[in-house]
């Protein structure tokens, strides 16, 4: 069964949506069956995958969340074979009022997956900066999660209420979360508080921190302007090298865990 990863931080900025864009197409560049599912109203997932998010067509998470839509049909095939995404849109927000008196609220994104898990190795959230309901969904439909950390002085004070988030979804609706890995990114290793935070956080989070770190590197940030994950932009580029890096880390985690 695909296993589902949500990419999460209420910290703003901090990479998630570079890392769920780019770690997915590593992985479907490894022959891995993969989507990604933008559930942050800003819909930058879904523009850097060259889709338009204010499409007429209306066929977003919005509409397959408050059940108007089958997510088969919410389906769009990237440029890359084995990635398909599910788009988001500005009215994404309006989800966080519409669930509000469904029965199970935090349950609908799980239950709307459930058909297609089995069609893909691995599914990515890329959740927006807020622990609202959508996030709580996220989580509730996750197996695992990953958690983007830029390097910067204040990134391990705000790990404390995310992870008591996860801890309240763990006590509550999903037992099974597990926290797949720490990614450090945006690394520049001329800064000195950059090592002294990976340093922090390899001594509190041990082997939980990926051992791949991800490089500036502008390449990234110039890529989703193009439509298009880092390694069909610049497949010489360390981001490029850095997210396949990445990549091959979760399999093994998971071919470890498969044993
Ligand atoms: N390794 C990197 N090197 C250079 N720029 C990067 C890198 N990672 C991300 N960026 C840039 O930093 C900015 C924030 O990254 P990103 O959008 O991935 O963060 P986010 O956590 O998804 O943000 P938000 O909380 O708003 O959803 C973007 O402009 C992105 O292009
Ligand atoms: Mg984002």
């Amino acid at each position: 069964m695909g296993k589902v990863i949500a990419i999460t931080n209420q910290k703003g900025g901090v990479g998630k949506t570079t890392t769920a864009i780019n770690l997915a197409a590593s992985l479907a560049v490894l022959e891995k069956k993969v989507l990604v599912i933008d559930a942050d109203p800003q819909a930058n997932t879904t523009s850097g995958l060259n889709f338009d998010p204010d499409d007429k067509r209306k066929r977003t998470l919005y509409e397959v969340l408050i059940g108007q839509l089958d997510i088969r049909d919410a389906l769009i095939q990237t440029e890359l074979d084995n990635l398909q995404m599910i788009p988001s849109h500005i009215n994404l927000v309006g989800a966080e009022f519409d669930l509000v008196e469904t029965e199970g609220r935090e349950s609908v994104l799980k239950n709307v997956l459930a058909p297609i898990r089995d069609d893909y190795d691995f599914i990515f959230i890329d959740c927006s900066p807020s622990l609202g309901l959508i996030t709580v969904n996220s989580l509730t439909a996750a197996d695992s999660v990953i958690i983007p950390v830029q390097p910067e002085f204040f990134a391990l004070e705000g790990l404390g209420k995310l992870l008591q988030t996860i801890r309240l979804v763990q006590d509550g609706v999903n037992p099974n979360l597990s926290i797949e890995g720490f990614v450090v990114t945006m690394f520049d290793g001329r800064t000195k508080v950059h090592s002294q935070v990976v340093g922090e956080l390899r001594e509190h989070f041990g082997d939980m921190v990926f051992k791949t770190i991800i490089q500036r590197n502008i390449r990234l940030s110039e890529a989703p302007g193009h439509g298009k994950p880092v390694i069909m932009y610049d497949v010489t580029c360390s981001g490029t090298a850095n997210y396949m890096n990445l990549a091959k880390e979760v399999l093994d985690r998971n071919s470890a865990e498969d044993e």
